[in-house]
């Protein structure tokens, strides 16, 4: 039996981690596991705005470049996130005050030479990320305010002119089962497709927490956009705990990832599942929710917990 999850996989299945850059360079167990163990790699931060246009027409490739390089030399697919977004942009985009005309430019600016750089490197880009609220309306940030709804098929546009053979995804949270808010990319997917838009896939991130339970309809809704045409995938998927873990949320964790794989498993052309994280040792979780950790695959020392087996049980 395959010991790694990217052998694990079943064909056409791309099994994925977000790489934090400074773990990649510093700490040689994470890097080799990252190679070892993986078919995708997504870049954790460094292809966000704050760090690849730091300052208005300024960019900064450095960090992105090195996980592009080391991913060709692993044989990994890559993917690219995220071109439109309310968080992590740099202050002078995120406090700028700019006519529609002008932030319209800079955002056609930006994608096209972003995705332009890696044109042929980078398999699926999440275009659009987190743009509707929980009850399903357009989230409220600068694109909105600014350009208007119009932000949303005019990034697929760019990123389609720069790099006609990436896929290009909507990405979001809290959108696993049916509810308001994947209803809502529901509405939009299958409108942007009429009007002849090129978006290809919706990526469900599957930040979940084992305190809340687990969508038992990731299924059916991961199939109702496969049934619009698009492909989807997993794009984040982490399953967190309240500290200190015990044996039981452990066993609940190793449901919850199972979920996901699940799903994608079960839905034609969902065909990357990425962790967002694989080891406890390096986590946005504690920094992001207080009391909550313990929610990747593999511990603070790289031992695989019962998440990890079930996940490659079930590849
Ligand atoms: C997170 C990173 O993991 C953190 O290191 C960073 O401080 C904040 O962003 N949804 C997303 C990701 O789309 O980009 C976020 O990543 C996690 C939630």
């Amino acid at each position: 039996d395959p010991d790694v999850l990217r052998d694990a996989a079943p064909r056409g299945l791309f099994v994925g981690t977000a790489v934090d850059m400074a773990a990649l360079a510093n700490d040689p167990v994470y890097r080799e596991r990252v190679g070892a163990e993986f078919s995708s790699v997504t870049a954790e931060n460094v292809m966000k705005w704050e760090t690849l246009q730091p300052e208005r027409g300024r960019y900064d490739f450095a960090a992105a470049d090195e996980l592009v390089e080391f991913a060709r030399a692993n044989g990994q697919r890559v993917r690219g996130h995220t071109l439109v977004w309310h968080n992590q942009n740099p202050a002078w985009l995120a406090e700028g005050d700019f006519s529609r005309q002008e932030l319209r430019a800079i955002l056609r600016e930006h994608i096209h030479t972003v995705v332009g750089r890696y044109r042929g490197q980078i398999w699926q880009w999440d275009v659009a990320n987190e743009i509707f609220d929980d009850e399903g309306n357009l989230r409220q940030n600068i694109w909105l305010e600014t350009i208007g709804p119009d932000y949303i098929a005019d990034a697929f546009r760019w990123a389609h002119q720069a790099d006609p053979r990436a896929q290009l995804f909507l990405n979001d949270y809290n959108i696993e089962g049916v509810n308001a808010k994947s209803d809502a990319y529901y509405e939009l997917a299958r409108q942007l497709r009429r009007e002849g838009v090129p978006v290809h896939g919706v990526g469900v991130q599957g930040h979940l927490g084992v305190q809340y339970g687990f969508a038992p309809d990731t299924t059916a809704n991961l199939q109702r956009f496969a049934a619009l045409g698009l492909r989807t995938a997993v794009t984040e998927a982490d399953v967190r705990i309240p500290m200190p873990a015990d044996t039981v949320e452990l066993q609940a964790q190793a449901q919850g990832y199972s979920s996901l794989l699940t799903a994608c498993l079960r839905t034609p052309r969902c065909d990357s599942f990425t962790v967002w994280g694989f080891t406890d040792r390096y986590s946005w979780v504690p920094d992001w929710f207080e009391g909550e950790g313990a929610a990747n695959l593999l511990d603070e020392d790289y031992n695989p917990k019962p998440a990890y087996r079930e996940v490659l049980e079930t590849l």
